[in-house]
């Protein structure tokens, strides 16, 4: 089955390097469809010259955060949800191009959301590809812990060892759990809530499409680490705005 992996992305001074390591790991993995939502107005070059390049296969689509809903300046991070909007327009995509398909909604196929700074092993893939419902796996260096998990008790996900609110119905990172697509065909309205609560984004899709009991576990009942929840330092510009003041800023032209 394909793996079809939604991946939001905005403008920023690293997501040109965020989007190019992605996009030599996917290279590495067979059978992957990459949908990119840029969080835009436009698609931009930048992104466009990317994957265009890339030598993946590929749907290029863009979906601005609605203002009142886009983190400002300043914010903590934590403020609000993130690329709600562009996993969300990923899934109208998604439908309704394996909708025009041959096969209608009995495809195989199988769901996941990477966000575009995590670290992806290709063993991770291997592991989702055999996906029914909605398969799970440990998040490393995420949620103030080393790792999360399901915690698995004769081959079923019984509860999750997390540092916060475990009461959640599921406290696992965005990069913890596939989808079969399936699944996502059979719950066409099910999608990510904006409005959820901290913590809840990831609940708020799977609510509606499993139960606890039904997840499948990987990576050797959650016992292995192969996705990690890193995070890009933002880098820092001092000498660069210094020297612009001067007149002897980096060449605008020089994509980075
Ligand atoms: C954590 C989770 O890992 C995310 O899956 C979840 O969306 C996020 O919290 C949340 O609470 O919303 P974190 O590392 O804090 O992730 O979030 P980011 O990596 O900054 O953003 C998640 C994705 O949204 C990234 O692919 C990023 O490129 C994209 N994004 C971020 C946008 O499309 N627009 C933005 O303004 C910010
Ligand atoms: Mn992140």
């Amino acid at each position: 089955p394909t793996i079809f992996v939604i991946t939001p992305t905005y403008a920023r001074l690293v997501q040109k390097a965020e989007l190019t390591r992605l996009s030599q790991t996917f290279l590495h993995v067979p059978q992957l469809h990459w949908i990119v939502v840029e969080d835009s107005p436009h698609k931009t070059p930048l992104v466009t010259d990317l994957l265009m390049k890339s030598g993946l296969t590929y749907t290029h689509l863009h979906m601005p955060t609605a203002k009142d809903r886009k983190l400002q300046e300043g914010d903590p991070s934590w403020l609000k949800p993130r690329g709600v909007e562009q996993r969300n327009e990923g899934l109208r995509w998604l439908r309704e191009d394996r909708r025009a398909q041959p096969g209608g909604d009995t495809q195989q196929g199988v769901v996941y959301f990477a966000d575009d700074d995590n670290t992806y092993s290709l063993q991770i893939f291997e592991e989702m590809r055999s996906t029914q419902r909605v398969s799970v796996w440990p998040v490393g260096l995420v949620g103030g812990m080393k790792y999360e998990r399901p915690v698995v008790e004769g081959g079923k996900v019984v509860r999750f060892h997390t540092g916060w609110r475990p009461s959640r119905p599921f406290p696992m990172d965005m990069a913890g759990f596939a989808v079969s697509l399936k699944l996502v065909l059979a719950n066409p309205d099910s999608c990510f809530d904006g409005e959820a609560p901290m913590g809840f984004l990831e609940s708020s899709f799977l609510q509606g499409l499993v139960t606890m009991n039904e997840l499948e576990p990987k990576a050797d009942n959650c016992s292995k680490v192969l996705v990690w929840h890193t995070r890009t330092e933002k880098p820092k510009m001092k000498r660069e705005e210094a020297l612009q003041a001067q007149g002897l800023g980096s060449d605008p032209a020089v994509e980075v």
